[in-house]
């Protein structure tokens, strides 16, 4: 971590209020409120019976107004960009103090649990709360990201790419179910895709921190309360479609078929086998949509998405190749054509040692032992990385589940992590005193 680029002048006065904040908090108590508030935004949801929030939804409208007022209520300005962050920004001691920018998502995937994205918004927003009007030598921006998940557009992390400059234009016209472009989506929802340029951070921003649910058993499994992340994995994703011919399920002999669901079926199963093969690949085909969809018709089309990972990007480049010439050999066999579109080409991202150690000083500095850990699932930070040292700090996930209702946190991890994170501003306080003795 480089902070000798950045311009302003810092003065040794954090010590003594973190150390008040931290007595004036009752941090079991604030743990509990966390994990209340991640459940009441768990009821606002565009679909009702369970948590599903995507992209720029009405409902994400509502959990914006409501973490927005939790902000406002910490002493915080607020904005919202053009891709549509929630941006709180609780001010330095002085005007041009360097910024610890702190975030997480509120989009969700589909019936998701109430944990995956909003804790580490509302774990950034209790560390603002423990500093009780406070000003520290730095500032603190924390970002509620607008789209990580990739479920309306099939194109992930469109607000952490908002906010280190990365929406381009094919970005934009890209469409959703409904042939709604992110452009389109944008304004809909009252921003101007104009202004995305604005939303890009600033030279005063110096790091990242991201809190967040492990999503896997590693940290249970291991008895341990928190871990932090060396490095995330990389992620491809697409969509396959293959196209055959629709007839009558009762009268074509099974000699003439050209079956795109028997052809997605048969490459499915390649992706499990590959993947099983494979130390350290995982291989998802999550989606499936068929044409036109009867019970008597022989599928014309058949449209399979793909989620390729791995810590290492030529392995899982390679798998990808492999699962691409098996489209085109199961199409050529059954007379069929198979087209592959990729969507995301994400590396893996390696987090920054400096800014990671101070994690690991925070947590051991409460008692505990990280779990020094590689993260399978993706998250901001994997894209804000690019722009800024970065760490994050994972919480155990209960049962190792994560994008399903029953997905939960302990209210101790939640507690240990906001003890941890106010040691991490010591931490980040000294950092920056050194870089501008
Ligand atoms: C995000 O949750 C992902 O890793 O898919
Ligand atoms: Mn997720
Ligand atoms: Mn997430």
């Amino acid at each position: 971590m480089d902070l000798s680029r950045q311009g302003s002048a810092v003065r040794a006065d954090l010590a003594e209020p973190l150390e008040r904040a931290k007595e004036a908090t009752s941090t079991a108590s604030r743990a509990a409120e966390i994990k209340e508030r991640c459940r009441q935004l768990a009821q606002i949801t565009d679909i009702p019976g369970q948590t599903t929030r995507s992209f720029l939804s009405p409902a994400m409208r509502r959990c914006m107004g409501t973490v927005q007022s939790w902000m406002e209520a910490a002493q915080m300005s607020i904005t919202i960009d053009a891709a549509g962050n929630l941006r709180g920004l609780y001010p330095g001691s002085r005007p041009d103090a360097l910024r610890l920018v702190v975030g997480s998502h509120l989009d969700t995937v589909p019936n998701a649990g109430a944990f995956d994205g909003v804790l580490g918004v509302l774990l950034g927003l209790a560390l603002v709360e423990s500093l009780e009007g406070q000003r520290l030598s730095f500032a603190i921006e924390l970002i509620a990201f607008s789209e990580e998940e990739g479920v309306r557009f099939g194109v992930p992390f469109i607000g952490s790419r908002a906010v280190t400059g990365q929406i381009d234009r094919e970005l934009l016209s890209t469409q959703d179910a409904e042939g709604i472009s992110v452009r389109q989506a944008m304004l809909d929802f009252g921003l101007d895709p104009e202004r995305l340029p604005e939303a890009t951070l600033d030279r005063a921003a110096a790091a990242y921190l991201e809190f967040h649910i492990e999503q896997g058993p590693a940290l249970e499994s291991e008895d341990r309360s928190l871990g932090v992340v060396d490095c995330i994995a990389g992620q491809t994703r697409g969509e396959v479609i293959f196209t055959g011919a629709s007839n009558h399920a009762g009268t074509t002999p099974m000699r003439l078929r050209r079956d795109a669901l028997a052809a997605a079926a048969e490459w499915i199963a390649a992706v499990e086998r590959l993947a099983r093969n494979e130390e350290g690949l995982v291989a998802t085909v999550g989606r499936i949509e068929v044409h036109p969809g009867a019970e008597n018709v022989i599928a014309g089309e058949a449209q399979a998405s793909l989620d390729v990972r791995h810590a290492d990007d030529a392995m899982r480049r390679s798998a990808v190749e492999r699962l691409i010439a098996a489209t085109e050999s199961i199409a050529r066999a059954r007379s069929l054509e198979a087209r592959w579109c990729l969507q995301m080409d994400q590396v893996a991202v390696a987090m920054d040692a400096q800014l990671s150690q101070m994690a690991v000083d925070a947590i051991r500095g409460i008692g505990l032992q990280p779990l020094r850990m590689m993260s399978g699932a993706g998250h901001d930070a994997m894209i804000i990385a690019s722009r800024l040292p970065s760490a994050m700090i994972f919480l155990r996930s209960p049962g190792g589940i994560s994008h399903h209702p029953d997905e939960s946190v302990r209210i101790e991890d939640v507690a240990n992590a906001l003890n941890a994170g106010l040691g991490f501003l010591r931490g980040f306080h000294k950092v920056i005193i050194g870089a501008h003795a």
